[in-house]
This record gives C-alpha cells, sequence and structure tokens, in this order.
C-alpha cells in the first residue's frame, strides 16, 4: 500500500487548528500552569525507563485534542502500519523502508516483496556477532599475527554519523579497541588518522551502501596505498586481512580487494540515515561488543512496539511530532534545539540533523505538487551546561522562538553525585527559566535588595527582563545504557516518520544530495585538466583563482 496523499492544510482538523493558534498565540505558560495545578500529570508519558514532560509547552487539551485528530484525519495509524509491514513507501525509489525490521524479534515475519527478510537478516547479525568475537578476543590477526588494537570506520553521511554517534554515546561500555572515523574527503583528516596508526594491528572497515560514493572511495584507496607502502612489508594479500566491508554492492567491494567473506551485506530497503542497526553498526559491535550492539537493538525494538500499539494520546514518538508541528507550521519556529546533559551524546544532534533534515527537508508533496505549508524543522544542539555558555542567550532572549528537547539522566554513569547533581540541577533550571522568565517585579525587587539606585534600575531594567514562554519537552532517562540509546534514536526516528506522513512528503529519498555529488565531478574533471568550463562568473571565477593559485 502507498501512503495517502492528503494535502493537512486541507483537512479540518487543520482548520480548526488555525481558528485555535489564533487563541493560543499569545498564551502564557505561566498563566496556563497557575490556571491548572495537575499540568504536568495531565502532559506527562510514561513508558520503560523514559518519562517526557511535555507540559511546559504553549498548548492546552484542546491544542493535543486537535493535534491528534490531524493525525487521524491523515491516516497516521495505516501507514505505521504500512511503514512496519514492509509496503513501498519510498515511492520514488521504489523501495520498502525497514530498518525496523532489523532490530525485530527472530520471530517474526516481515515480507519485501513476499518473501520474509528475517532469517536473512539473523544471517547477518550472526556473522557480526562472530567477527566482532573473533576480533575483540584476539583470535583474528592482522598480517604479522598480532591481535587488532585499533579499529577505522570509512563512511560518511549514515555510514558514518550513526556509529560515530553511538560509539561516543557508548564510551563507557567500550572495550580496549581504539576506534577511529574517517568521513570527510579532507585529506588532511585522513592523514592525521593515519599516523596515529600501527598496520599491523589495524582493522579497516569501509561502509558504503553503494559502494560507489567519492569520498569514501578516496579515503579508502588513500589508506589502502598507506598500508600497501614498502615500509611496511605488506603484501596485496594482506589487504584481505585487514579491510572489511558493509555494503549491497559486494562485485564493488570484491573489486577493491575485500575478501568476499569479510563482506557484510546490507539491503536497499535500509535508508543510510536509518542503517545503524544493519551491518553499518559493525563499528559500534567491535567497540562495545556484539551483547551491547544486541541490546541496542533491543532498546529500538521496544520503542518500536510502544510506537505501533499505543494508543497516540500516550504515545512519545506522536505526541513529540506533533508539538514540533504545533511550533513549526502554526508557530512558524524555523527550527528546534536539542540539548542531551551529557557529554556522551554530544553526536546526538549532528546525527538527528540527517535524520530529519535529509529525510524532511522536502518541498513536493507525494502528490507531486509543490507544499503551500512549511516541512522539515532545522535541528541543532550541543550538551548542556556548554551549550548554556554558547547559544542560550539567543532561547532565551532572542527575537526567534526555538522549541528546545531537553535530554537527561538520573543515574550518573560513574556515580560521582557530585558533578551529577550541579549538572541535572542546571537541567531543570533552564526549562523552569525558559517558561518562566523573569518580569520586571522581580527584576526590581532584586534591585531594591541590591540597593540599585534609580536611575541606574530604570535603564537596566528591560535589559533583564525574561519574557520566558520558550516552549521545552523534558526528556528523562533512567541511565545511559545500550538499550536506553536505541530506544532514545528510535523515539526520534519515528518522530521523524509521523512529521513525513502528516506533511504529506516522502521521507525516504534523497534527491537533493545528488546535484551536488554530479556537479562536483564534473568540477573535479576541470580541475584535473585545468580547463574551467561554462559556469555562472562566480563560479567561473572562483575555479580559475584556484586554478592559479594552487
Ligand atoms: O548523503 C547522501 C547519502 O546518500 C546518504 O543518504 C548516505 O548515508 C550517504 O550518502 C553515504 O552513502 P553510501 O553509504 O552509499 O556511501
Amino acid at each position: 500500500m502507498a501512503l495517502n496523499t492528503i494535502n493537512p492544510t486541507e483537512t479540518n482538523a487543520w482548520k480548526k487548528l488555525e481558528l485555535h493558534y489564533n487563541e493560543m498565540q499569545k498564551a502564557s505558560m505561566q498563566e496556563l500552569f497557575q490556571l491548572d495545578s495537575s499540568r504536568a500529570n495531565t502532559f506527562n508519558l510514561q513508558w520503560n525507563d523514559f518519562l517526557i514532560d511535555y507540559s511546559k509547552n504553549i498548548i492546552n487539551t484542546e491544542t493535543i485534542q486537535l493535534l491528534l485528530e490531524l493525525a487521524d484525519e491523515v491516516g497516521l495509524k495505516s501507514s505505521i502500519a504500512d511503514y512496519f509491514e514492509g509496503a513501498i513507501i519510498n515511492q520514488t525509489e521504489n523501495r520498502a523502508v525497514l530498518h525496523t525490521a532489523l532490530r525485530a524479534n527472530v520471530s517474526a515475519v516481515v515480507k519485501v516483496e513476499g518473501i520474509d527478510v528475517i532469517p536473512e537478516i539473523y544471517e547477518v547479525k550472526n556473522k557480526i556477532k562472530a567477527f566482532t568475537n573473533e576480533v575483540t578476543s584476539g583470535e583474528r590477526t592482522g598480517f604479522t599475527g598480532k591481535a587488532f588494537t585499533d579499529v577505522v570506520n570509512i563512511g560518511i553521511g549514515g555510514s558514518d554519523l550513526g556509529p560515530a554517534m553511538a560509539v561516543e554515546a557508548l564510551q563507557f561500555y567500550k572495550n580496549h579497541l581504539n576506534v577511529y572515523f574517517v568521513s570527510n574527503v579532507d585529506g588532511d583528516h585522513v592523514n592525521e588518522i593515519i599516523k596515529k596508526l600501527n598496520p599491523e594491528t589495524t582493522l579497516f572497515v569501509i561502509v558504503s551502501k553503494t559502494f560507489t560514493t567519492q569520498e569514501t572511495l578516496t579515503n579508502s584507496e588513500t589508506i589502502r596505498k598507506w598500508f600497501l607502502s614498502k615500509d611496511f612489508g605488506t603484501t596485496q594479500e594482506d589487504v584481505a586481512k585487514h579491510f572489511v566491508a558493509v555494503s549491497t554492492n559486494i562485485q564493488k567491494v570484491t573489486e577493491f580487494g575485500i575478501n568476499p567473506d569479510n563482506v557484510f551485506p546490507m539491503w536497499d530497503w535500509v535508508g543510510g540515515r536509518f542503517s545503524l542497526w544493519s551491518a553499518v553498526g559493525l563499528t559500534i559491535s567491535l567497540a562495545v561488543g556484539y551483547d551491547n550492539f544486541e541490546e541496542l537493538l533491543q532498546g529500538a525494538s521496544e520503542m518500536d512496539e510502544h510506537f505501533k500499539t499505543e494508543e497516540f494520546d500516550k504515545n512519545m514518538p506522536v505526541i513529540l511530532a506533533l508539538l514540533s508541528i504545533w511550533y513549526n507550521n502554526f508557530f512558524g519556529a524555523e527550527s528546534e534545539a536539542l540539548i542531551p546533559y551529557t557529554q556522551y551524546l554530544q553526536k546526538l544532534a549532528p546525527y538527528l540533523q540527517q535524520g530529519t533534515m535529509e529525510s524532511n527537508g522536502k518541498s513536493v508533496g507525494r502528490d507531486g505538487k509543490p507544499v503551500n505549508y512549511q516541512t522539515g524543522t532545522i535541528i541543532w544542539g550541543e550538551p548542556g551546561t556548554n551549550a548554556q555558555h554558547a547559544f542560550f542567550q539567543l532561547i532565551h532572549q532572542g527575537t526567534k522562538l526555538i522549541p528546545a528537547d531537553f535530554i537527561g539522566f538520573i543515574t550518573p554513569l560513574y556515580g560521582d553525585n557530585d558533578h551529577h547533581d550541579k549538572l541535572m540541577s542546571n537541567f531543570f533550571a533552564q526549562t523552569e527559566a525558559l517558561m518562566h522568565g523573569k518580569s520586571a517585579e522581580q527584576v526590581q525587587a532584586e534591585f531594591d535588595k541590591q540597593g540599585v539606585s534609580e536611575e541606574k534600575a530604570k535603564f537596566l531594567l528591560p535589559f533583564k527582563v525574561f519574557s520566558g514562554n520558550k516552549p521545552t519537552n523534558t526528556i528523562l532517562i533512567q541511565k545511559l545504557s545500550p538499550k536506553t540509546l536505541g530506544s532514545l534514536i528510535a523515539l526520534y526516528e519515528h518522530k521523524i516518520f509521523v512529521q513525513g506522513v502528516i506533511w504529506n512528503i516522502f521521507s525516504f529519498d534523497q534527491w537533493g544530495v545528488e546535484l551536488g555529488k554530479q556537479l562536483a565531478n564534473s568540477i573535479l574533471d576541470e580541475i584535473n585538466t585545468k580547463t574551467v568550463k561554462n559556469h555562472d562568473s562566480s563560479t567561473t571565477f572562483l575555479l580559475n583563482h584556484f586554478l592559479l593559485n594552487k
């Protein structure tokens, strides 16, 4: 079944939401809290180790009711069923979208074009498990018989961001292997990484769904050339011991010199930006061990179940998606901040930037017509408290409305409660401050207490007033573990899906990225041949300057 093609702005719910927005646009959260002392009880969700408090939003029960009506009117329920059942919902590429099958139970049956894919998924998972165990135990060795000490993941986009984010997030659970990531085609970066490596004990994992991506192939070739340099006494056969690949393109991988036994297959129904659950996550498994990788998948699987079966008013991904639509499409908010209060999640925002913006950065509806409303939100963020000392000023007192998700954990991993209580007091204080702001009366009272002169107080007062009323969601999780990380990632994946369904766009293609790739290849030819062809005058001017001075 294809997804519906309903323009959301033509639904009854949307029209009602527009009217409702006229009432709510000036609503003050401070007042809403005063009017209803049990507001936090109404607007919170609890599931497994997760608590989401969404009471600090410019909403009332009617807002949620109307947003839920919108979800019903666009057929979200049947879209979710299509998504999990392997329907061809990525219609522009004629593919199913089944990253969820990668974490499904072994007894599940998920069919793509009539064939159950679960057995082959488990075959690859077993291969990942065996390989991980061989590498981490030292049973599998490099060309001089030494155990591997270092792993380099070579890939870009979804073949880098997911593994890099998860390995960083799960550092606490890491084993002895040093793990590096090479993604950018920037040769300086590759050389900086190479400097740290010993060819005898380094394993290279080339990750490319297509095995045609310029950056990944260039980096892989540079590294292979380094690996085969005379000084090391390596031979072509040694490449097979040190290079493994994750790809759908088995032919190209073998042409590169990789032993077919060391190829970890993936499938075209796994989108790059949702692929860490597949063999793309091999580096995660190597870094934290297969059991932890399995736990990550289990966490995602449990979130899948919640998303699939829970009523929409208690459904975490659905509620987060609807709130985001409320701000994006009615309040005109352009971006959302993601603020994890743990340094471990420092790569979560860049990871979800690809997930969110490559998926929902679309301006043509599923009916082939340009959309007449805003789609994809801009995602950005940094861990708190660092973020507080960087860009929070603009969220507190700037002119833009920036809804933010605050993600925090109750239990610190090293048990350092002194640090953790300080960290978490900032976490709670910020959402409270963003909601309450600081009134002129409060500022004046502080001046009075400090004995500030009347003249000075008059001057300073407007700068010290915070309007507040800045919306936040608080996502409070018991502890950062492979399992809760899996659930957290799946939470955002499903939020992206829900938004794509409502915005009536295709979330699982990325044609926009392809144009840049094509142009880069033709400009590379011109650079190589030193012949600048027909461009606009700016590009011609820049290319000539580059060629003249290089
Ligand atoms: O950025 C575009 C993209 O196609 C992503 O979707 C993908 O994650 C990335 O390039 C890498 O592609 P591949 O895994 O085929 O090298």
